[in-house]
């Protein structure tokens, strides 16, 4: 009895000074994955498990639990799980595990960010810490941009020769390539009052925590959007890495997204 009297107001006033001081929203501690739980190759999805967000075993996951994390503790709109019900679809489950995301042809793709490209004996479904170094060394600033993710969506599509990027994998490395300049800003920039090209910078430090260690990179100072970020606020981002790819293409291989 003693001990409860005494230890309780000492907590609830030691919680309270802390949040006076920093006041941020809780962010769950990141646990990295276990020998026995799943991950796929998605880095936003993979963190949100490390971070129990998601069920950290990865395992019998649901479109509806991935919408219900993207809403509740990311604060992007529901559509962005969109690709989750398509995924289950096509996969024919609507309960699947992490690393079933990894299968060819339904969202996962060659020319991969991080990733190197998948073959049945490689899956390679861990991210590549050199091709996380290329990346970021495509740009000389501390920031990634549209102009820098460009170049490498370009190299990349160089690098995989003699595959070949089916066309209609090349909306998902667009929209993947947008949100990596979005999710680690301060704030997304809103489609609404026409940002330009130059509003999408990802700062560098925290895209490597998230991309290297599936981990959301708070002592960088990322927190959740204030604002609940949109699909639509994808769209401006898309366009002007199509347009910078174009004007980098000097070989033509990426031709035919110019149109
Ligand atoms: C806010 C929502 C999301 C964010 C910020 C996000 C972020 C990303 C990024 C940046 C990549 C590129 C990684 C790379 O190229 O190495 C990626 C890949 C991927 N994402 Fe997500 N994602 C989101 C939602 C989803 C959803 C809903 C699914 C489906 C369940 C999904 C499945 C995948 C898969 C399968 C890949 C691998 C593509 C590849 O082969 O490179 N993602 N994601
Ligand atoms: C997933 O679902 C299967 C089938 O219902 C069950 O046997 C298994 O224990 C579940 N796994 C986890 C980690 O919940």
């Amino acid at each position: 009895m003693h001990f409860f009297g005494s230890i309780l107001p000492f907590t609830a006033f030691a919680t309270a000074a802390c949040m006076a001081r920093f006041p941020k929203p809780h962010i769950q501690p990141w646990v990295p994955p276990g020998p026995d739980d799943s991950r796929g190759p998605c880095p936003m999805i993979n963190t949100l498990a490390n971070h129990g967000y998601l069920p950290h075993h990865g395992r019998n996951i649901t479109a509806s639990l991935i919408e219900h994390a993207f809403t509740s503790f990311l604060n992007v709109e529901a559509g962005f799980a969109d690709p989750a019900r398509d995924f289950a679809k096509a996969f024919g489950r609507d309960i699947f595990d992490l690393v079933d995301l990894n299968t060819p042809g339904i969202i996962q793709h060659i020319t991969s960010l991080t990733r190197d490209d998948y073959t049945p004996e490689h899956p390679h479904l861990i991210a590549n810490p050199l091709r996380i170094e290329s990346l970021l060394a495509d740009s000389d600033t501390p920031f990634l941009t549209v102009d820098s993710i460009a170049k490498t969506r370009l190299r990349l599509l160089q690098e995989s020769k003699p595959r070949v990027l089916p066309d209609n994998e090349v909306t998902f490395t667009l929209f993947e390539a947008a949100m990596t300049l979005t999710m680690m800003s301060d704030s997304s920039p809103n489609a609404d009052s026409n940002p330009p090209p130059s509003a999408y910078q990802g700062p560098k430090d925290r895209i490597r925590t998230w991309f290297e260690e599936e981990r959301f990179p708070t002592e960088f100072g990322w927190r959740p959007s204030k604002r609940t970020i949109r699909l639509a606020d994808m769209s401006p981002a898309i366009d002007a890495i199509v347009k910078s790819m174009a004007k980098q293409d000097h070989s033509g291989i990426a031709m035919k997204f110019h149109t």
